[in-house]
């Protein structure tokens, strides 16, 4: 049996496909693979391995329909067409849980950056703008206190509350669809209407999958409504802001800052005005981006794939 990798994982990922008498091929390539040679290379391949930002959409999966299984590097599964995979009867599997704490302290870390407007102060050390000690008039921010929002309450977004309740003592309020009673029980969250959100939050911390429904959630009739003190931080998807309304919302003081490891487009344009204001701080979605979570999401992809071309439900299976 062949695995197609379409990206570089952990070793042990790789070890463990090998140890079960599976052959990896792998792209190497430093490039991001196109469609067409993701058609290529899966053809001579019983199943995938998805790393990155491939689009498993109905004509792929209609070409590739031979594949028994394909593992996403990824807890995200918005770039696959679910109801085509079930046509097809290709098992889909994702990689949950373990890259919840990782994603979290990248959201933390964001939080935290915009708050003091740590990343603009370094850049202008680099340009040779500190000249001397003054009483800046960059003011940051404080945490203590402040009400943390989050939407979509799960495992990443219960994380962070846990962060920010043991580092600053926020109160945490979010939105879900449906209600997360375990964690209104474990750190006292309250759930709360969606434009409650928006008006009490002090940090509003996005944690949602992207769905049709949360696509382009907040754009500016959103953050219209934000506290003009608020910050806004997205580690989930970039499609659930809207870059231009973002922007705009920053640029007019609608809200006061924002934190971005998700831009929409991705890579996002070096020329972004984001990129130099004050109080933002984006990274290039390096949120399971440790050690320690890429050689967890590795395992669980290997054993995906070992199960599913034994013919097995995945053990961490989407659909
Ligand atoms: C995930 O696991 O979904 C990360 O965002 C990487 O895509």
């Amino acid at each position: 049996m062949k695995v197609f990798v379409s990206g570089s994982i952990a070793e042990n990922g790789l070890a463990l496909l090998k140890a079960n008498g599976v052959m990896v091929n792998q792209w190497t390539n430093k490039r991001q693979i196109t469609a067409d040679e993701l058609i290529e290379n899966c053809k001579q391949n019983d199943a995938l391995v998805s790393v990155g930002p491939n689009k498993i959409n109905a004509d792929f999966l209609k070409t590739c329909s031979h594949l028994k299984v394909i593992a996403l590097h990824s807890v995200g599964f918005d770039q696959v067409d679910l109801q085509a995979a079930k046509q097809f009867n290709i098992q889909i599997g994702n990689t949950p849980g373990v890259l919840s704490g990782a994603t979290a302290d990248v959201a933390f870390l964001l939080m935290l950056a915009v708050s003091r407007k740590a990343f603009y102060l370094h850049q202008k050390i680099i340009n040779g703008q500190w000249q001397s000690y003054e009483p800046t008039p960059e003011l940051g921010i404080e945490l203590n206190g402040k009400v943390l929002g989050i939407f979509g309450l799960g495992k990443i977004g219960l994380a962070l509350a846990k962060k920010c309740i043991g580092a600053y003592n926020m109160p945490v309020i979010y939105h879900n669809r449906n209600r997360n009673e375990e964690a209104e029980k474990e750190i006292g969250a309250q759930w709360v209407p969606f434009k409650e959100l928006l008006n009490q939050s002090d940090v509003l911390s996005v944690h949602t999958a992207l769905t049709p429904e949360t696509k382009n959630k907040f754009n500016i009739d959103a953050f219209k409504q934000m506290k003009s003190s608020s910050i806004f931080i997205n580690t989930a998807r970039g499609a659930i802001h809207n870059e231009p309304d973002l922007i705009d919302a920053l640029e007019t003081g609608l809200i006061w800052g924002a934190g971005l490891d998700v831009t929409n487009p991705e890579p996002m344009n070096a020329h972004s005005p984001l990129l130099s204001m004050e109080n933002v701080a984006v990274l290039p979605h390096i949120g399971s981006a440790t050690q320690e979570t890429r050689s967890l999401m590795a395992e669980l992809v290997a054993k995906n794939i070992i199960a599913g071309l034994n013919g097995e439900k995945l053990p961490y299976l989407v659909i």
